[in-house]
């Protein structure tokens, strides 16, 4: 379909020998927004002995919605749109861990349901704890059709501490550990964290209490510290405790743990409680101690002894926490996601202590943490929970035809309370995710103190690392001026020159100045942030770039438009108009956003750029840069600053278009959209008319300035080899930034050695 919008660009000065960032090699986008680690479920009580399960399915589906299934009797059904109600989505949704349902469906608008339907006529009041303690016919008793199929749209919003159904047995329900703390003895001046060593300490109704440590079991041990956010235990000196704690008073209140190793959370081990006072009732015992080892993320002692190594095979990809993201894992020479089908805790586990965090808080389906873009390399991981790596479990390979990135798994890992939310706040917003940041700090008379942060430097990556740090997802925006929002009676500046990666863990981990320097040193100049829950993910289609492409000499009367646009390099003006030609590198780019919030350009419509040649409005100045790059990284052709008109070209199944270009129109990108930018329109090239026969570099960044938040920025650029004869061109090893391994990426960088044994494509018009 052809595209009547056009897109244009903006010439800039060149700027040599700058190598974007975004093509560096960057981990997971980490942070170490903490909270207390060992905030587990809270399991609801109920008086089954097995919880019944339920779940989503259907299509074109989210994660939040589709087709109610129940499992009863060892069998999948659905449940008829009979007398359904929103009463009954609400019941549904909580059962599922959403807070609340935004509506239902009815006649299978999900699809049909195969096998039984289990429920028909179903009536709840809406505090039901599970759909079978409503009114209905009675189990298997219906008149139905699939064609009746009911479903629900859930809020997307969990219920905090909500655990898939599938892990924790019915048994916990009786139990009353919530939480799990490591009590240090020796308490040293400072406190260091994480706390990797203590007795074990279970909360119960008002207190806590110690574990006897008759028959405790290093599987015991390993449960604990995958709670706490560590991957693996050591070993402790039970003597040096024993004289310690035999002066203490204790209050034991659970022994006899066994746990098998592979549970995420003591309240699933076999395990006793105590009667109420019995404190004598560890005879011959002492209380349980366990030691942790950290992640090499956590290991504060960097250089002491030899670190632990970190998987180099799986990652996490798009989470706004550390230790949560969706599961990508490396097979040859590139990265891949895990499709959701059976994807379990014990899975979840696995991965989350091969990357060095605890065990698994949150086994994540559906494309929770956003959609990969590249293949999918497994289905039906069913992990034991002792494996070393996913890689180890069982799994099926699949095709494309079997799964969807719309069902990307993702984990949440529990993760060291590392303190670092309690050394920055927020004051002044309107809400809890937005103000001017305060940071605490040490001032020269050895008091702590909360001061500002300088704005001068202040942008999306340095908010980034701020929301992370105060455990509030993603950054939306980072603010430079913050007048609006006048906080009480911190005015100080006491942090400058703020320059963060993007991936740190707190702001004390960015670069700043050694001593304040700031211009505008009046408080509603301080930095502020505004975060979100959710955000945009940007990529390019890299096999479109490569297929596409081709060279173009275009008459130079056919070019004023672009001229006027600054879209052909600058020898363009000593050219003797009309005559002669400019040789164009041209090729489509379809950008997608992948991610969980729409992608809207910063600036307001009224500070829109009317752009009189191509009749339309510019949102954003800068959207791309497109470049040619020689094997040292300078530009060999003139970078162009993209700027476009943004709008839904198309989208996947079942995802409807909301921005439209023309008119004046909304300007964005729908989660689950593209926009498509073709080869044949004007400015869609690179000016290569001085560029020498060789081999160089073809790289695409989009949203090169970090100017509107995305949950991702190493996915941002795209690169290819590419050859140039003079005449011809050739494009191949096209890849998003993120997307090879190391090793891959290094050999790219060595071309003209291939990767892949890919068959280079020719390309000339
Ligand atoms: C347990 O101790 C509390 C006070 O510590 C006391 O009030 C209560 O009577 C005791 N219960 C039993 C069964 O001894
Ligand atoms: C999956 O495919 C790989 C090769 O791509 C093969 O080595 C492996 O045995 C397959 N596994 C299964 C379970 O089919
Ligand atoms: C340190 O203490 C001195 C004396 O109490 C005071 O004058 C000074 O302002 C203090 N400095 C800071 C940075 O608070
Ligand atoms: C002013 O700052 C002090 C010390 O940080 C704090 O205790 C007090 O509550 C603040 N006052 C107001 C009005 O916020
Ligand atoms: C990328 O482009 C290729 C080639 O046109 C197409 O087959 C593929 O579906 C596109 N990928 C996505 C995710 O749309
Ligand atoms: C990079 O390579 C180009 C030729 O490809 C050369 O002209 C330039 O001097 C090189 N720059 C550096 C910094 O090596």
């Amino acid at each position: 379909m052809e595209k009547s919008r056009r897109r244009e660009t903006l010439a800039v000065s060149l700027l040599f020998g700058l190598l974007l960032p975004c093509c560096l090699a960057q981990t997971t986008p980490s942070n170490a927004a903490t909270r207390t680690p060992t905030r587990t479920p809270t399991p609801s009580p109920s008086p089954q002995t097995e919880r019944l399960r339920v779940r989503l399915s259907g299509y074109p589906r989210k994660h939040n919605e589709g087709r109610v299934e129940l499992f009863y009797k060892g069998e999948w059904g659905t449940i008829c749109d009979d007398d359904f109600a929103i009463a009954n989505a609400n019941v549904l949704c909580r059962q599922l861990g959403f807070v609340e349902a935004t509506g239902w469906t009815h006649s299978a608008k999900y699809g049909k349901g195969q096998g039984k339907i289990w429920l028909d006529n179903v009536q709840c009041n809406g505090g039901e704890r599970s759909i079978d303690s409503c009114k209905s016919r009675g189990w298997g008793n219906s008149d139905c059709t699939h064609d009746e199929d009911a479903g629900v749209v859930c809020k997307d919003e969990r219920i905090p501490g909500f655990v898939e159904s599938n892990v924790i047995d019915a048994q916990v329900d009786e139990k009353q550990i919530e939480e799990v703390r490591l009590r240090p003895v020796v308490t040293t001046a400072r406190k260091k964290l994480p706390i990797t060593e203590g007795v074990v300490e279970v909360k119960y109704k008002d207190g806590w209490a110690q574990i006897c440590d008759l028959r405790w079991t290093i599987k015991n041990t390993h449960v604990v510290c995958g709670m706490l956010g560590f991957p693996h235990e050591r070993k402790v000196n039970k003597n040096f405790y024993k004289l310690y704690l035999e002066r203490q008073k204790n209050h034991f209140h659970v022994h006899s743990v066994a746990c098998a190793g592979t549970e995420i959370h003591l309240a699933a081990c076999p395990l006793q409680f105590s009667k109420p006072n019995a404190t004598s009732s560890c005879e011959g015992g002492m209380p349980a101690v366990v030691s942790c080892m950290p992640g090499p993320l956590f290991i504060q002692n960097k250089g002491l002894k030899k670190k632990p190594k970190i998987s180099n095979n799986v990652r996490l990809k798009g989470g706004a926490k550390l230790g949560e993201g969706r599961v990508e894992v490396l097979k040859g020479n590139e990265w891949g996601t895990v499709c959701d089908d059976r994807w379990s805790l014990q899975s979840a586990s696995v991965v989350c202590r091969e990357l060095g965090f605890g065990s698994a808080k949150e086994a994540l389906t559906g494309a929770r943490m956003g959609q990969g873009i590249g293949p999918i390399y497994m289905n039906e991981v069913k992990c034991v929970g002792q494996e070393r790596s996913i890689w180890n479990c069982p799994f099926k390979n699949i095709t494309s035809e079997d799964c969807q990135h719309v069902e990307d798994a993702a984990v949440r890992c529990n993760v060291p309370y590392m303190g670092v939310e309690h050394s920055i706040r927020l004051a002044g917003g309107r809400t809890r995710y937005e103000g001017r940041l305060e940071v605490l700090s040490l001032d020269s008379n050895g008091t702590l103190s909360w001061g500002l942060i300088c704005g001068e430097t202040w942008n999306t990556r340095e908010a980034m690392v701020a929301c992370r740090q105060l455990g509030l997802g993603y950054a939306n925006q980072g603010v430079q001026e913050t007048w609006y929002w006048d906080s009480s009676n911190v005015t100080e500046m006491i942090m400058s020159g703020v320059k963060c990666t993007g991936n740190e863990m707190s702001l004390s981990q960015c670069q700043h100045h050694k001593t304040v320097s700031c211009q505008k040193a009046a408080a509603k100049f301080a930095a502020g942030v505004i975060c979100s829950d959710t955000a945009s993910d940007l990529v390019l289609n890299a096999s479109l770039v490569q297929q596409t492409v081709y060279i173009e000499d275009r008459p130079l009367h056919m070019l004023y438009c672009a001229a006027e646009e600054d879209c052909l390099s600058k020898t363009a003006a000593q050219a003797n108009w009309p005559y002669g030609h400019r040789r164009l590198l041209r090729f489509s780019s379809q950008i997608h956003n992948i991610g969980r919030a729409d992608f809207k350009p910063k600036a307001g419509r009224h500070s829109w750029v009317w752009h009189a040649c191509h009749g339309h409005y510019h949102s954003m100045d800068i959207f791309t840069h497109y470049d040619l790059l020689s094997g040292n990284g300078t530009k060999v052709a003139e970078g162009h600053k993209a700027s476009f008109c943004l709008e839904d070209t198309d989208c996947q199944e079942g995802v409807s278009k909301r921005y439209e270009c023309a008119n004046f129109g909304n300007q964005g990108i729908t989660v689950g959209c593209w926009d498509l930018y073709r080869h044949d329109i004007d400015c869609q090239w690179i000016d290569i008319t001085d560029v020498k026969p060789g081999n160089y570099i073809l790289q695409i960044v989009i949203n090169p300035n970090y100017e509107v938040a995305e949950s991702d920025f190493t996915n941002n650029c795209m690169k290819c080899n590419c050859k140039y004869d003079g005449h011809r061109i050739w494009l191949h090893n096209c890849h998003i930034g993120d997307a090879f391994s190391e090793e891959a990426e290094r050999r790219f960088e060595k071309y003209p050695g291939q990767l892949n044994n890919q068959i280079p494509s020719i390309n000339q018009q």
